[in-house]
């Protein structure tokens, strides 16, 4: 018996960023929307806890507990009296350390596929706080399609789209550490007042008419200088995907990867293919958005 999910990966369409809090985390104001590039989960009874990973960038997931689909595993455990004894495989599509939620996606994966093997029952609250307590992103990655998360990212309002947005994805060819990017963010912003982070109203418009131009003039990423100061040869990329046509161009939340806004299609495949010859990332994919949450998709 065992259980497979499937999870989404996230761009950021705006992501506002306040002044670092006491306890190191930043307020934001962040517009997350599920995009069709995919991980997949399978929970399996085992005698001990263990990771497992496969698909191109599987050499760069960690396989103990730090692992977000293992920390996932031991807290609905822990909550329901249980032993964590399972084996969790995850199949990997999403980019690893690329701003994408990947980390993330698997544990809000692996928290859904044992709470189906283990029939935990647990209310859609308490997965929303253990994603809570295992990252500020993780709820979002449970939730899927578009929502507002205000907090450290975690607490979330869903979001109304209006029709689906075409999008082209260029990796890079090494990763950025998330903690970095913000600190990088903190020492560009010294001695710089920061606003309170605020969603845009035009933004969130734009999202509910489904229109890729209204939302194209409206994206944001504050993260978006800090990855570049530590990662300048995306200013490349960026200007690579936008001289072929992408509506707008900017990074993926912490970075690396870079996310195309494109109209259709056809004009995402030209974006693509220059990418690809651009010799300025790894790989290319292109995806739609919104895309659902984590899904059971057998077990
Ligand atoms: O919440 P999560 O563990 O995914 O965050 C990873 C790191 O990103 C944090 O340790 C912190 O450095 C940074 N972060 C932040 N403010 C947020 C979310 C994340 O500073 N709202």
């Amino acid at each position: 018996m065992s259980v497979t999910v499937r999870v989404p990966a996230k761009v950021n369409v705006q992501l506002a960023v306040g002044a670092a809090r006491p306890d190191g985390f930043h307020d934001l104001a962040n517009v997350f929307l599920a995009v069709g590039l995919h991980d997949e989960v399978t929970v399996t009874p085992a005698d001990a806890l263990r990771v497992t990973c496969s698909g191109p960038d599987a050499a760069q997931v960690p396989l103990d507990r730090t692992n977000l689909a293992a920390r996932a595993a031991e807290a609905l455990a822990a909550r329901h009296g249980l032993s964590p004894d399972v084996h969790l495989h995850i199949a990997k599509d999403i980019p690893v350390a690329g701003g994408m939620a990947g980390g993330s996606a698997d544990g809000a994966a692996a928290l859904l596929a044992c709470d189906a093997l283990w029939g935990t029952g647990a209310s859609r609250a308490e997965l929303l706080d253990i994603c809570a307590e295992l990252g500020s992103d993780v709820p979002f990655s449970l939730v899927g399609g578009a929502a507002l998360g205000v907090g450290r990212g975690e607490r979330l309002t869903e979001l109304q789209v209006g029709g689906t947005f075409h999008w082209v994805f260029a990796m890079a060819e090494r990763g950025l550490s998330t903690p970095a990017v913000f600190r990088e963010f903190d020492r560009l912003a010294e001695g710089v007042g920061i606003p309170e982070p605020v969603a845009s109203a035009d933004l969130l418009d734009a999202l509910a008419k489904g229109d890729p131009d209204a939302l194209a003039a409206t994206v944001s990423n504050d993260l978006q200088p800090a990855a570049l100061s530590l990662f300048p040869e995306l200013a490349d990329t960026l200007a690579a995907g936008r001289a072929a046509g992408a509506l707008t161009a900017l990074v993926s939340g912490s970075g690396p990867t870079t996310a195309f806004l494109v109209r259709d299609a056809e004009a995402g495949g030209k974006v693509a293919a220059a990418l690809r010859t651009s010799g300025t990332c790894r790989t290319v994919r292109t995806a739609q958005a919104p895309a659902p949450g984590v899904t059971v998709i057998s077990g």
